[in-house]
């Protein structure tokens, strides 16, 4: 498998595509939420006899696919979501997009299709971007512009057996807040009768069935007024893995920043970032480990991380007849608060990130 650089297109794409001085109108960034709204363009590549092609980028927003592809009979498909922040200067900012790229990879190998180079995949995120920035909110605002790179297999096939063909391609809308509130705590609901992934399938990869398997849970904690559903490890139901589509973090009472370990918890990149930055920058004890949903006591706060929740804290958690309060229902913890300014400072460029965190969009 070969990645063609495509510098004609590249040029193409600075002269006549680029917006960067209008700012779409009508749209109230302070207040959006996590919905789709169609943007510009979206860029498209075809895998066909061993490689990629060179990718474009469109104004299509629709894909014209095989009746017979295996992403519509056998999940055989994987994603990706990551943010482009604007910054004070008016620069824009990618987080660690690489480690996208290597999770996106990781997806591919787990389910048969071909991987991306990383190469690729941050330019095609680059162009999206640029082609898209008038669709970056402005800094301050607090809203981003999401990207939602995937991988799909197509072609003709019946079989269960890996696809002829595969499309890559990644689409951007701008958001604000996953749950709803942001910073304002929310409560989750403990469902242990669901699993959202078995112990050695596919909760670590970023592909769709993960996500159709919560369905059913998230929309039960939505009817009972909770965010959304905390899911146990499918082994013993005793240890918390994620929340919805969002890793778990504790700080116990004797100030340690704990996230659960397992296979079958998506690695968060955010997670990955919060253990470094709570260790290195708030002097922190930092461990991933076992989470007991019967032990929450220890905890004095808690809260769920992600690209899209970012952190959203957790006021508390309803386990059978059980309602455990953490900090508090209506107030963010301090420390929770602490590493949110942290993370967001060195996303949107206020504060020095880490060696190699953010890339620039120039
Ligand atoms: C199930 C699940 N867990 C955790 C996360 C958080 O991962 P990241 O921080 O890489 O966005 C996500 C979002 O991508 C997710 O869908």
């Amino acid at each position: 498998m070969q990645f063609l650089h495509n510098s004609v297109n590249l040029c193409f794409y600075n002269k006549n595509i680029r917006n960067t001085t209008t700012m779409t109108k009508n749209i109230d960034w302070s207040n959006l939420g996590f919905s789709y709204i169609k943007t510009d363009y979206r860029f498209i590549s075809h895998w066909k006899d061993g490689q990629w092609d060179q990718g474009k980028l469109t104004k299509d927003d629709t894909l014209h696919i095989h009746e017979s592809s295996t992403a519509l009979h056998y999940g055989q498909q994987c994603f990706e979501g990551l943010k482009a922040y604007r910054c004070k200067d008016g620069s824009i900012n990618l987080f660690r997009p690489d480690e996208n790229a290597k999770r996106m990879q990781r997806s591919c190998q787990r389910l048969l299709m071909p991987t991306i180079p990383t190469e690729m995949f941050i330019k095609a995120c680059k162009d999206v971007i640029k082609a898209n920035e008038k669709w970056l909110a402005p800094y301050g605002t607090g809203a981003t512009l999401y990207l939602r790179p995937m991988v799909i297999g197509v072609g003709e096939n019946i079989g269960v057996r890996t696809a002829p063909e595969f499309i890559f391609s990644i689409f951007c809308c701008p958001v604000g807040s996953y749950f709803k509130g942001g910073l304002t705590p929310s409560n989750f609901l403990v469902l242990p009768e669901y699993d959202r992934a078995a112990p050695y399938g596919t909760g670590a990869t970023k592909v769709g069935g993960n996500y159709a398997a919560s369905l059913i849970p998230g929309k039960i904690a939505k009817e009972r007024n909770f965010s959304d559903c905390i899911y146990l490890d499918p082994t013993t139901h005793t240890k918390i893995e994620e929340v919805g589509a969002a890793n778990f973090f504790g700080i116990t009472k004797d100030n340690k920043f704990i996230t659960p370990k397992s296979p079958s918890i998506l690695p968060s990149i955010t997670k990955y970032s919060l253990l470094h930055l709570a260790k290195e920058r708030l002097n922190m004890e930092a461990i991933e480990g076992e989470v007991y949903i019967d032990k929450l006591d220890e905890f004095s706060e808690a809260g769920a991380c992600g690209t899209a929740a970012v952190i959203s804290p957790i006021g508390g958690i309803q386990y059978k007849e059980n309602f455990h309060i953490f900090y508090s229902e209506t107030e963010v913890g301090p420390i929770t608060k602490r590493l949110y300014d942290e993370l967001t400072g060195i996303q949107f460029g206020d504060i020095e990130a880490p060696e190699g965190w953010i890339i620039k969009v120039d």
